[in-house]
């Protein structure tokens, strides 16, 4: 079992639709994937239809239920839910102290996963934190923007942080070029500068900005599921056939 967080901590970078529809892909490619969304704005859980639940991720952060006792699903795909509870269970969490397993913890008696895709909330806080501190890799889902590269350093330092101070095994898998608009140039000049100041890979997928992609969080479904034959849906179906040979 692979558990990745999809992490970065600008908000609209695509992490949830990099969560959903890489799950998407893996499940095409007929591996079992748990889909956590831990965001308190709750977009991972309602794009795929799930809008009613009685407990949710924050009752599981908080010990009060368990993982496989919130669970959804919807295309194949086991969805752990959240809702805006998450950013009260996230104050308790950091008030108590020391909660920084706690997601861990929760997922201790899971197993029978190939994949545990993370969807992380747009900041570096605690449920970041416990997320990191959960996964063996991190997705970097990024706009190839000048602006996006000041919040690289932020990521990295976060990163090594967690994996020092709690010596866990943490590596990041890679950046994911999203929205990009292939007819401008700055992109691939932003690539070419990450990859020459930074030690990161930047995968050979990238996923073109595409209407489709918008849409299907409205209709409950995946891309990959909405629209199959879209540029989104083919490129996120390249990006988990690359993630699977990372893996492979
Ligand atoms: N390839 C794409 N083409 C067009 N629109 C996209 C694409 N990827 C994502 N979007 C849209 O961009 C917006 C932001 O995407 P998304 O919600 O996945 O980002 P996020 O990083 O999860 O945001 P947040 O930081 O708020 O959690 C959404 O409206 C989404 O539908
Ligand atoms: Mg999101």
């Amino acid at each position: 079992m692979l558990i990745y967080s999809i992490i970065n901590q600008k908000g609209g970078t695509g992490k949830t639709t990099t969560a959903i529809n890489l799950g998407a892909a893996l499940n095409r490619r007929a591996k079992k994937v748990l889909l956590i969304d831990l965001d308190p704005q709750g977009n991972l859980s309602y794009s795929l239809g799930i809008n009613e639940f009685q407990n949710s991720m924050a009752e599981v952060l908080l010990g009060e239920c368990k993982i496989s006792q919130i669970l959804h699903s919807n295309e194949g795909l086991d969805i752990a839910p959240s809702d805006n509870s998450l950013a009260d269970a996230e104050l308790s969490l950091a008030v108590s102290g020391g909660q920084e397993r706690a997601l861990k913890t929760a997922l201790a008696d899971i197993s029978d996963y190939d994949y545990v895709l993370i969807d992380c909330p747009p900041s570096l806080s605690t449920l970041t934190v416990n997320a990191l501190l959960t996964s063996h890799k991190v997705i970097i889902p990024m706009q190839m923007e000048v602006l996006s590269i000041q919040g690289l350093d932020q990521i990295m330092n976060t990163i090594n942080k967690v994996s020092t101070t709690f010596s866990v095994d943490l590596s990041i898998e890679g950046v994911l070029p999203v929205m990009v608009d292939q007819r401008r140039k700055l992109s691939q000049e932003v690539r070419d500068y990450i990859l020459e100041n930074y030690d990161l890979r930047i995968f050979d997928s990238m996923i073109r900005t595409n209407v489709k992609a918008s849409e299907a969080p409205s209709f409950g479904r995946s891309v990959i599921n909405y629209k199959p034959t879209s540029n989104s849906a083919v490129d996120y179906m390249r990006f988990g056939d690359e993630i699977l040979e990372l893996n492979a």
